[in-house]
């Protein structure tokens, strides 16, 4: 596949007011999901409930693409429609998660390194054939006491780089995502410098692996208090820091940046969007690629009957890309 394809399918991504819905939770994390609302983790309830929310009337009109896991790239509606076709179908792009987790970091206590590049070529043109157009990567980075190090840091900007130069090997847009994660009481400040670095490594790793950025969207964490920081940076601080510390280490040929949620609430996740959107000269689309904040009221309503409870919890997919389909555009009025 030319670069000019590879671009046009990130471009396609962030295509303005819409965004992605990332459905790729592994069966472990599925499972945890499913039991906070007393849902059995089976195979046939994994797939009835990803039916569900890839058959949303009219999802497309705020959705460009979904991130699967491996297991759902295989499944089928219950009529027997793959769901990569009922998403083609419907103008959704099929995502997959590639990596295999965030596995300890051997020589670095609390830190985490992502697994998943052994076997990854073969992998990939597989998942080309199911018709998987983009894929995704998540590297996770803890703030803490002493960390991040320097060594996990660059550990995971080596690894996403290559995934990242496999997948464009293969004709998939690789989404690169480094998470910051929210937990600590660090302070806003801190957020910063960390997503700084790291950002700054995961570019540099990309350039030195050859990575084209006009066919790559970046997943970021957005720069905010940690959870249990006592001063909590408002909507507006967290919109100017995250974007001022993307515009310092983000090149501007990149095709997009979609934010991930990672425990925010609905309502700040799609605030926090809104406003940044209202900033002016950003130089690449930012949109939202939102696991939790696009699923979590659905899925309450749906655990509680999920024979009869799909057209009700659709329309809360339905709603919930819709704000964030506005956010994108900062044109939520919340
Ligand atoms: P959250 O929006 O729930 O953080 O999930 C997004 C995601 O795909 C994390 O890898």
């Amino acid at each position: 596949m030319s670069i000019e394809e590879l671009a046009d399918i990130a471009l396609a991504m962030v295509a303005p007011g819409k965004g992605i819905i990332a459905i790729d939770e592994s069966t472990a994390t599925i499972g945890k999901r499913f039991e906070s609302v007393g849902i059995a983790n089976t195979e046939e309830n994994r797939r009835a409930y990803r039916e569900m929310l890839l058959g949303t009337p009219n999802l497309g009109d705020h959705i460009s693409g979904a991130i699967l896991y491996d297991e759902t790239l295989r499944q089928s509606t219950r009529d027997g429609v793959p769901f990569t076709k009922l998403m083609m179908d419907a103008g959704i792009l099929p995502g997959i998660k590639v990596d295999t987790g965030a596995k300890p970091l051997a020589g670095c206590p609390g830190e985490l390194v992502t697994e998943g590049l052994d076997g990854l070529r073969e992998r990939l043109q597989e998942y080309a054939k199911l018709g998987a157009k983009f894929a995704k990567w998540r590297a996770v980075i803890t703030i803490g006491e002493d960390t991040p190090t320097g060594t996990c840091i660059e550990s995971n900007a080596h690894a996403l780089a290559r995934y990242a130069a496999l997948c464009q090997e293969a004709g998939i847009v690789p989404m690169v995502e480094p998470e910051v994660l929210m937990d600590g009481d660090h302070d806003i400040d801190t957020c910063y410098d960390v997503t700084e670095a790291v950002l700054r490594s995961l570019f540099s790793a990309l350039y030195e692996h050859n990575v084209m950025l006009e066919g790559t969207i970046l997943k970021a964490s957005m720069v905010l208090s940690g959870k249990d920081c006592e001063d909590q940076a408002d909507a507006e601080e967290v919109a100017a820091q995250t974007v001022h510390c993307l515009k310092a280490t983000v090149p501007a040929t990149l095709a997009g940046i979609v934010f991930l949620s990672g425990g925010q609430s609905d309502e700040q996740a799609t605030r926090h969007l809104n406003e940044m959107n209202q900033l002016e000269g950003n130089p690449w689309p930012l949109s939202f690629s939102y696991g939790r904040a696009m699923q979590a009221a659905a899925l309450k309503i749906w655990a509680k009957d999920p024979v009869n409870n799909v057209a009700d919890a659709q329309k809360t997919v339905y709603a919930r890309a819709k704000e964030n389909g506005q956010a994108a555009l900062g044109e939520w009025e919340g």
